[in-house]
């Protein structure tokens, strides 16, 4: 079988990062499933992809209500084939110091990450055993490490990191990889976002992280959408269980 014939679903991928996975995986051939909260806001990536001659299609699910999981890879099946390539993109932040953190906001940030790569891995799984073939990517972050009023999202992040490498352990035997992407800064809505929250206008905020990067800028989704189609490549098969840092720099 080569690439041209699998099926891939990226989550969260109406926008920011996971537009940009969807739109390189299609470019290397995949048939790619957007996933995002609604069908409707995942229709500019699959336009995208689709005037760019790829094939696409567009799936309303919020990962982490797990009858809404199964209907979307249910869909995928249905429209596309058996998906074998997964990208655990879908993302939120509810940032706040520790002391002022809600239970809702833990919990939400929990139920997307983590309860929602768990609904989705565990329900193509099956295509992926089925198939002999599997490629399972996780977007962790550098917050993995620490990161001040992100106790929930570092200990998602990092809970990402613990989950690829059970799936690795488990799922090795029928040719699937599990593997984690943990970016670093990424110029999208979400940092964007954090931005506004922290009142510094944007481009100051980019220009003050690059000035702590190695190499001198932010990243952009492309840098994941590129590790992404590595990892997902046939030639991938070897690497399994792994956290690539794409941050511009080493992290500690
Ligand atoms: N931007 C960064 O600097 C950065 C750094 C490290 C890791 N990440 C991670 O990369 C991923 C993508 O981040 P981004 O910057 O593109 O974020 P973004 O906010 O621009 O996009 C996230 C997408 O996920 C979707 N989403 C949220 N909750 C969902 C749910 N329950 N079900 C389905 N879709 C849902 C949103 O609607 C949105 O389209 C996230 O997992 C994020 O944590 C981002």
């Amino acid at each position: 079988m080569t690439s041209t014939s699998r099926i891939a679903i990226v989550t969260g991928a109406a926008r920011g990062i996971g537009a940009a996975i969807a739109t390189r995986l299609a470019t290397d051939g995949l048939a790619v499933a957007v996933i995002d909260l609604d069908a409707a806001s995942c229709e500019a990536t699959v336009s995208g992809i689709t005037a760019a001659g790829g094939r696409a299609v567009a799936v309303g699910a919020d990962v982490s209500d797990e009858a809404a999981v199964s209907a979307a890879v249910a869909e995928v099946a249905d429209r596309l084939g058996p998906p074998t390539v997964l990208v655990n993109n879908a993302g939120v932040i509810r940032d706040n110091l520790l002391f002022k953190m809600s239970l809702s906001d833990w919990e939400t940030v929990m139920g997307v990450h983590l309860r929602g790569s768990f609904l989705m891995t565990r329900a193509v799984q099956a295509h992926m055993t089925e198939a002999r073939f599997g490629r399972v990517v996780n977007l962790s972050s550098t917050s993995a490490l620490g990161n001040r009023g992100q106790v929930n999202y570092s200990a998602a992040k990092a809970g990402l990191q613990g989950f690829t490498k059970t799936l690795a352990l488990e799922l090795g035997r029928f040719g699937v990889t599990a593997n984690a992407i943990a970016p670093g800064f990424i110029e999208t809505e979400m940092t964007a976002a954090t931005a506004e929250r922290m009142r510094v206008p944007f481009e100051e905020f980019k220009a003050g992280a690059a000035a702590q990067i190695p190499v001198g800028r932010v990243g952009q989704p492309a840098d994941i959408a590129h590790t992404a189609s590595f990892l997902v490549s046939e030639g991938a098969g070897f690497i399994s269980g792994q956290v690539i840092y794409v941050a511009g720099g080493p992290t500690c």
